[in-house]
């Protein structure tokens, strides 16, 4: 089975151009998404490009704020403190990775944790872990999201997670906890990823190393999930090699049109989350 997260997207999309028609008409409002780009860097353009064009299509109120890579912190900062008081904004983003002389922690750190839509803040980060009420991270929670709908229960499952980030693998880790999962977080120093692997009936790669995991690392009947975006000369591809490993896998994503297009459409959801729990 190929996971078809372009179509799980869309549909996901479709229900939240819904909601939001329904919360225009109890409201008077709809929600509004501010995302700020900071520099040049060819693939965050892109990103954000397709963050705004799928706001605008659902129905949302969206802003892309841009500022040269040679940018002073500081009006950074003051921008965010702006938007966190700032009623018709619900949701706050602010493109990573940001140019080295920003502090990255002051900057996560500044936004509202009510609008922290990336789920980035300490209090989300700190809620998920503890198993609160949280903003959840976008691309964990279209992985999730995704695995679910090949196998709605998880428990007792063996699930491999390759990358520790905080954007993804520890995130990763907490939602497969909740789902009742057996987690081995592995890494760069791990001493063997193909025995990890093997061990796996839930594989979640998300390392950025092109075609890292082979048809040959994978337990048959396993459910693979690919994060990884990498560009190489063959063109676009994940962290998994598909070729092989779709031979093994129960059911796998493809690169592209797997978790990218999800990671979107649950921003979007939890830009209507935070807009939601403002209102209440
Ligand atoms: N850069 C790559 N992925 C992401 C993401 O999910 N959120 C933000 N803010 N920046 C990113």
């Amino acid at each position: 089975m190929i996971i078809d997260g372009k179509k799980t997207a869309e549909d996901l999309r479709k229900d939240l151009k819904r909601k939001i028609s329904e919360l225009k008409s109890t409201y008077n409002a709809v929600p509004g998404l501010s995302v700020i780009l900071v520099g040049e860097d060819p693939a965050s353009k892109i990103y954000v490009k397709n963050k705004a064009k799928f706001a605008k299509e659902v129905g949302l109120n969206s802003e892309v704020i841009r500022y040269p890579a040679n940018l002073e912190e500081k009006v950074l900062l003051n921008k965010i403190k702006d938007l966190n008081k700032n009623t018709k904004v619900s949701g706050i983003l602010v493109q990573l990775p940001l140019p080295s002389h920003i502090d990255k922690k002051k900057v996560i750190d500044t936004i509202d944790h009510a609008k922290d839509v990336d789920g980035f803040h300490p209090m989300n980060v700190g809620n998920l872990s503890s198993g609160y009420k949280s903003n959840i991270p976008c691309t964990p929670l279209g992985c999730s999201i995704l695995l679910k709908k090949v196998e709605k229960n998880l428990n007792g499952k063996h699930a491999v997670v390759i990358g520790r980030s905080n954007l993804n693998g520890k995130p990763m880790t907490q939602l497969l906890l909740k789902e009742n999962c057996t987690v081995t977080i592995t890494h760069s120093k791990t001493k063997d990823l193909k025995a990890e692997c093997l061990r796996a009936d839930i594989i979640i790669a998300a390392v950025g190393i092109p075609k890292l995991v082979k048809g040959d690392w994978v337990k048959k009947g396993a459910i693979v999930i690919d994060v990884g975006i990498n560009k190489t000369e063959s063109g676009i591809v994940g962290d998994v090699d598909f070729d092989e490993v779709s031979k093994v896998a129960k059911a796998i994503t493809p690169v592209p049109g797997g978790v990218g297009p999800m990671t979107i459409a649950c921003l979007l959801q939890n830009t209507i989350n935070c807009f939601k729990r403002s209102n209440i």
